[in-house]
C-alpha cells in the first residue's frame, strides 16, 4: 500500500479528516440554513442529526475504507461485493457535484480577503454586485481549484497534514474572540434568542430535510470521503474516538459558528433569512466597525482563515474522484489531479453565473408545486447535498449491516477499541442495524416527495 500513501500518524489523520470536515459548511452554510430554518429549531435538529445518525454512519465509512484500503468504489468490491460499487459511484458523482459550487464560494471568500486587505469594507452592500463580476470571480474560483490540485498533486500525507495543523486551532480562537465581540453589540441578545430558544411552530419536513443534509454535508458523509480517508488510517488506531473528536470538534465550530453570526446579523438591523450571502454582506459591516487598520487586520485574516479551512475541504473533495481515477483506471497521480480539477471547474461554471449573471441558469428549474425557481447552484446542492448524502449514509449503514454483515463491522470497529463492551459499541451496533437505515430510510422518501414534488404526507 505504500504507493497509495498513508498517514503518519494517528493525529494526522484526525486533524486532516477534521479539516475534510470544517470548512465553508460550518461557516457560510450553517449560519445561513439557520437563518432560512427558523433558527433555534433547525440547530436542535441538526445537533440530533450529527450526534444520533451520522456518528455511526462516520465509524461505519471509516471502517469499510481501513478494511478495504480501497477508495469507494474499489472497497465494495475488494469485500466482494461489487453490485454495490455504485454506492461508491454515487459518492463520487456527489463529491463532483458537490466540489463544483463549493469551489465557487471559495473563490467568493478568498475574494473577499484580498477586499479585505484594500479596507474595502463596502463590499458587504455590494455582495450582488461582486459576485456576478465574472472576470473577478471567474479568476478567484480558478486560481482556487488550481491550488487544491496542487496539494492533491502532492500527495496525501505531505499536502492535508500540514496544513490542518496550524490553521485549525487559529481559527477557532479568532471565531471565539469574535463571539466575545458580538455579544457587546446592540441587539446582540436578539440574535441569540433567534439562535438558542426554538420555536417549535416552525418545523415543517422542508427544514427537517435541510438539517440533515447540512448534517452530512457538514460532516462529509455520505458520498465515500471517509472511506477514502478511512483507507490511509493504520490498524493500530481506535476510529470510533477518532469519529468522535471529528463529530465533536465539526459540530462545535459550526454552533460557535452561529453564535458569532447571529449577533452580528441583528446587530446590522440585516434579516437572517439572508440566503447564501448571508456571512458575505453581514462580516464587512461588523469588520468596519473595528476602526482603520484593525479593521483590515481582523477581516483580512478572517476570510483568509476562511479560505484555507475551505481548501483542507477542497481538497478532500477532489481527493474522492481522484483517489477512484488513480485506483480503477490506473491513471498516474499526476496527471489524473489536473484533468479531474479542470473538468470539475467547468462544472462550477453555471453555478458561478447562476446569481443573475445568467437568467437561464438562476431560474434554472422549477419544482412541483413551488412557487418560484430554483437557481443552478442551488439545485446542484439540493441534489448532492440534501438528497444523495443522506441517500448513501442510508446505502452504506445497509451495506455494512445486511451484507457486509454487522459481525465484520463491528470486528473492525474492535481493532485499536480497549474496551469491547463499551455502550459507545453498542449504540452504533443498534443504530448501524435498525436505527440509521429506518430513519434514514424514511427521511429519504419522505423529502424527496416533498422537495421535488411538493407532496406532503403528513398535511
Ligand atoms: N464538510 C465540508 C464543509 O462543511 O465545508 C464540505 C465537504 C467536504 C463535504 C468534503 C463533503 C466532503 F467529502
Amino acid at each position: 500500500m505504500a504507493s497509495r500513501g498513508a498517514f503518519n500518524s494517528r493525529i494526522g489523520f484526525i486533524l486532516a479528516a477534521a479539516g475534510s470536515a470544517v470548512g465553508l459548511g460550518n461557516i457560510w452554510k450553517f449560519p445561513f440554513e439557520v437563518g432560512e430554518g427558523g433558527g433555534a429549531i433547525f440547530l436542535v435538529m441538526y445537533l440530533a442529526f450529527c450526534f444520533i445518525l451520522c456518528f455511526p454512519v462516520m465509524v461505519t465509512e471509516i471502517a469499510i475504507g481501513r478494511k478495504t484500503q480501497k477508495n469507494p468504489v474499489g472497497a465494495f468490491n475488494a469485500l466482494g461485493f461489487s453490485k454495490w460499487n455504485f454506492v461508491g459511484k454515487m459518492g463520487i458523482l456527489c463529491g463532483v457535484l458537490i466540489l463544483s459550487f463549493y469551489n465557487v464560494v471559495a473563490g467568493w471568500a478568498f475574494g473577499y480577503f484580498l477586499e479585505m486587505v484594500s479596507g474595502n469594507f463596502g463590499i458587504g452592500a455590494n455582495f450582488g454586485g461582486y459576485i456576478n463580476d465574472i472576470g473577478r470571480v471567474g479568476l478567484y474560483g480558478a486560481l482556487f481549484m488550481f491550488a487544491t490540485a496542487w496539494i492533491v498533486s502532492k500527495g496525501i500525507s505531505g499536502g492535508i497534514e500540514r496544513a490542518a495543523k496550524f490553521l485549525m486551532p487559529t481559527l477557532v480562537g479568532m471565531i471565539l474572540l469574535l463571539v466575545a465581540y458580538a455579544l457587546t453589540l446592540p441587539n446582540a441578545m436578539n440574535g441569540i434568542s433567534f439562535y438558542l430558544v426554538p420555536d417549535f411552530s416552525e418545523v415543517n419536513l422542508g427544514v427537517v430535510g435541510s438539517a440533515l443534509g447540512q448534517a452530512f454535508f457538514s460532516l462529509s458523509l455520505g458520498m465515500g470521503a471517509l472511506i477514502t480517508y478511512g483507507s490511509y488510517v493504520s490498524k493500530q488506531d481506535n476510529i470510533v474516538q477518532s469519529a468522535a473528536f471529528i463529530t465533536l470538534a465539526d459540530v462545535g465550530i459550526a454552533f460557535i459558528a452561529g453564535l458569532m453570526m447571529f449577533p452580528f446579523v441583528f446587530s446590522q438591523g440585516l434579516e437572517p433569512q439572508g440566503g447564501p450571502g448571508l456571512i458575505f454582506v453581514t462580516l464587512p459591516g461588523i469588520f468596519e466597525t473595528f476602526g482603520g487598520s484593525m479593521g483590515i487586520i481582523i477581516g483580512s485574516a478572517f476570510f483568509l482563515l476562511l479560505s484555507f479551512a475551505a481548501l483542507t475541504s477542497t481538497v478532500s473533495l477532489l481527493e474522492v474522484p481522484v483517489a477512484y481515477v488513480v485506483d480503477e483506471l490506473k491513471i498516474e497521480r499526476k496527471h489524473a489531479v489536473w484533468v479531474v480539477a479542470l473538468v470539475i471547474f467547468l462544472i462550477g461554471v453555471p453555478s458561478m453565473i447562476a446569481n443573475g449573471d445568467s437568467q437561464f441558469f438562476t431560474s434554472f428549474i422549477t419544482y412541483i408545486g413551488a412557487a418560484a425557481p430554483t437557481d443552478f447552484m442551488t439545485f446542484v446542492g439540493d441534489v448532492a447535498n440534501d438528497t444523495l448524502l443522506p441517500l448513501g449514509g442510508f446505502l452504506i449503514v445497509m451495506f455494512a449491516a445486511y451484507v457486509w454483515k454487522k459481525e465484520n463491522l463491528n470486528e473492525e470497529m474492535e481493532i485499536g477499541f480497549p474496551n469491547k463492551n463499551s455502550l459507545v459499541l453498542k449504540y452504533i451496533d443498534f443504530a448501524v442495524s435498525y436505527l440509521c437505515p429506518v430513519v434514514l430510510g424514511c427521511l429519504f422518501i419522505l423529502t424527496v416527495l416533498n422537495k421535488y414534488f411538493g407532496i406532503s404526507l403528513f398535511g
